[in-house]
């Protein structure tokens, strides 16, 4: 597991810390949802879990890392909400009680390193999902000449203002290598490189097929503007899928 996600978690969720009310709304909206309990694999500090709290929904949320749990409970224990949280890996595991909706943001899914994992983990949401009801993901699809993306943004830690870069840097069997940064005002650096799966729109399509759901969807990540679904999807960057479990 990456340090971003264990020794520096709270770096991590203070730079990623942004308003998810109108992902939230679009997505009940979309799934055709009131309330209802809502999964969220890779939860790390709960950003997006705290948003569907918020508007009523109960919430499980899982993750490996056992720093990301505490600081996603400390979150809930501030607003006053209650949450449920496993720690556990997201290729494998098994809920208690079934959910109306699951949602994997970011890229999350991109951990993944095969597709034997990707399909294992699809099936473990959609054994704890009931028939008709959404797995919505960001997982960026791409073809070889589309990696190389970089992004940098500000963000507010214990009282100063640090820089948080990201970038792809290349490519090798099938998998990105990445890097974050997160820069200190005084200079200080703290760097990680770490490697991602591929996934063009036919290799994702072709594990999606041995599972039971369906892309009814696909929806660009800022505003939810409707996408086609076919090839174009690759290079399409933080956009959403909406996979539908069939009955
Ligand atoms: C990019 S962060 C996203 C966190 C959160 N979903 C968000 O939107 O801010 C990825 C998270 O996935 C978790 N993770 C990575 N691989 C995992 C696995 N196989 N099983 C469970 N959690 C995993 C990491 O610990 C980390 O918290």
């Amino acid at each position: 597991m990456t340090e971003l996600y264990t020794t520096h978690a709270e770096l991590y969720d203070a730079a990623f810390d942004w308003d998810v009310s109108d992902q939230v709304t679009a997505i009940v909206g979309f799934s055709g949802l009131e309330l209802g309990r809502v999964l969220e694999p890779m939860c790390g500090s709960g950003r997006l879990l705290r948003g569907f709290a918020a508007a009523g929904f109960s919430t499980v949320g899982i993750d490996q890392s056992a720093q990301m749990l505490a600081l996603a409970r400390a979150h809930y224990e501030r607003s006053g909400f209650t949450g449920e949280w496993l720690q556990a890996d997201v290729a494998d595991f098994d809920l208690n009680e079934g959910c109306e909706l699951a949602v994997c943001p970011v890229n999350s899914l991109a951990h993944l390193a095969t597709a034997t994992t990707m399909k294992s983990h699809l099936n473990a949401v959609s054994r704890n999902l009931y028939s008709g009801c959404s797995y919505w993901i960001q997982l960026d699809l791409k073809q070889p000449e589309h990696i190389g993306q970089a992004e940098e943004w500000e963000f507010e830690y214990q009282g100063a203002t640090l820089l948080s870069e990201w970038a792809c840097t290349g490519a090798h069997d099938g998998m990105e290598t990445h890097i974050s940064r997160i820069v200190f005002p005084d200079g200080r650096v703290v760097e990680e490189s770490y490697d991602m799966k591929v996934w063009s729109y036919e290799q994702f399509t072709r594990v999606l097929a041995a599972t039971p759901f369906e892309l009814s969807g696909a929806y660009t990540g800022s505003n939810f503007t409707p996408l086609a679904i076919d090839s174009s999807l690759d290079g399409q960057h933080v956009f959403w899928q909406q996979l539908v479990k069939q009955a």
